[in-house]
């Protein structure tokens, strides 16, 4: 016979299960997972980069992000503008790069990225990233090799 105490002790642990469940369905769907997965294999895990390869987010993110063009320019580098994450995603993942990478987080004013952004972004994915990004940098007063 299952006594009370006994059958609480399983309730709970059903509970916890279902309880689990929930944090590993929330940390899967989360855009840090969504970083971590399709982008930081490049970009590390702070954003930093490989010196010469890639470049540094914590710098470029916060002056590019200063003009249309420099804004626009983010979403449209391959490495994003052609990942299998879509637009939804993808604005989320931006958001919280914003809010990780730059330092003192997001800056006042910052308008969240949205998933009509990255569409129209994307509909003109970069050809050329040096041709955009040199003069974009050199206007914003960062390096424009990294
Ligand atoms: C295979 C490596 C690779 C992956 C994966 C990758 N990137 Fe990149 N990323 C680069 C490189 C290299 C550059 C420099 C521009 C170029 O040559 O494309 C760059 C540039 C950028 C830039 C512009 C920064 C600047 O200073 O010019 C942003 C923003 C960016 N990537 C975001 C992302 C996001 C978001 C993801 C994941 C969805 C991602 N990247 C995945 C390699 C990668």
């Amino acid at each position: 016979m299952i006594t009370g105490s006994r059958f609480m002790r399983s309730l709970c642990g059903v509970a916890f299960v279902f309880a689990l469940g929930g944090v590993a369905q929330a940390t899967e769907d989360s855009p840090q997972v969504d970083y971590m997965l399709r982008c930081q294999g490049c970009h590390v895990g702070d954003g930093s980069g490989y010196p010469g390869k890639v470049p540094d987010l914590r710098v470029s993110m916060p002056a590019l992000l200063g003009s249309v063009e420099g804004r626009e320019f983010l979403l449209r580098v391959p490495g994003a503008s052609l990942s299998v994450l879509d637009n939804a995603q993808l604005a989320r993942v931006y958001n919280w790069m914003v809010g990780e990478f730059l330092p003192g987080g997001a800056p006042t004013g910052f308008v969240p990225f949205d998933a009509a952004e990255v569409k129209r972004a994307r509909t003109r994915p970069l050809a050329d990233v040096n041709a955009v990004r040199i003069p974009l940098a050199a206007a914003a007063g960062i390096p424009t090799v990294y």
